[in-house]
């Protein structure tokens, strides 16, 4: 059973290392029908173009490649959400992506993802195409629209 325990109660969102993979995935369960594992995280941090943040509610995790980077997920515990973290940490990414001279950041999220997709409008994301048939769902698939925001 994953646990969400290792990560001191906090405000501040901390980077995404190893040994915060278990509480991602015990975060992640929370948010998805098919979430990734704790090896899956573990595999996913270590490639040196993986960055993310964690806290003990939230998770964003991101891949930068040159100047680009994209959102890989973004999750926020059902019991804290409309409370700004979703927010917060894109705005952590914002100044990191500032930081490191990035110019584009891209996305893919579910048509059917009203909350993540009112979120991406209001901080500035534009839809730039849509993917046929893109997730895996329930009861099918789904498509997806794909994103972007330049700086
Ligand atoms: C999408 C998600 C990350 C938003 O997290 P959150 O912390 O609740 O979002 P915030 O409180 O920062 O909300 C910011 C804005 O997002 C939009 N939003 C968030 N939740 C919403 C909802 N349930 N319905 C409509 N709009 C919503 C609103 O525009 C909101 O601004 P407002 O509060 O001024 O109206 C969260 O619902 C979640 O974890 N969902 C499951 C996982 C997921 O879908 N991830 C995105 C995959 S791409």
């Amino acid at each position: 059973m994953l646990q969400k325990n290792k990560i001191p109660l906090s405000l501040t969102p901390v980077l995404l290392t190893l040994s915060f993979c278990e509480t991602a995935a015990f975060l992640h369960q929370t948010s998805f029908d098919f979430p990734w594992s704790k090896e899956s995280f573990e595999a996913l941090v270590s490639l040196p173009a993986t960055v993310g943040w964690i806290d003990e509610k939230a998770l964003l995790v991101c891949s930068k490649v040159a100047d680009e980077m994209e959102i890989l997920t973004l999750c926020v515990d059902p019991c804290f959400r409309r409370m700004g973290l979703a927010e917060k940490f894109l705005d952590y990414l914002f100044r990191y992506a500032d930081e490191q001279g990035v110019h584009r950041l891209f996305l893919e999220v579910s048509v059917q993802n009203t909350a993540a997709r009112n979120l991406y409008d209001k901080k500035g994301f534009r839809q730039i195409g849509q993917r046929k048939n893109y997730y895996k769902t329930k009861t099918g698939f789904c498509d997806a629209v794909c994103m972007e925001k330049t700086f």
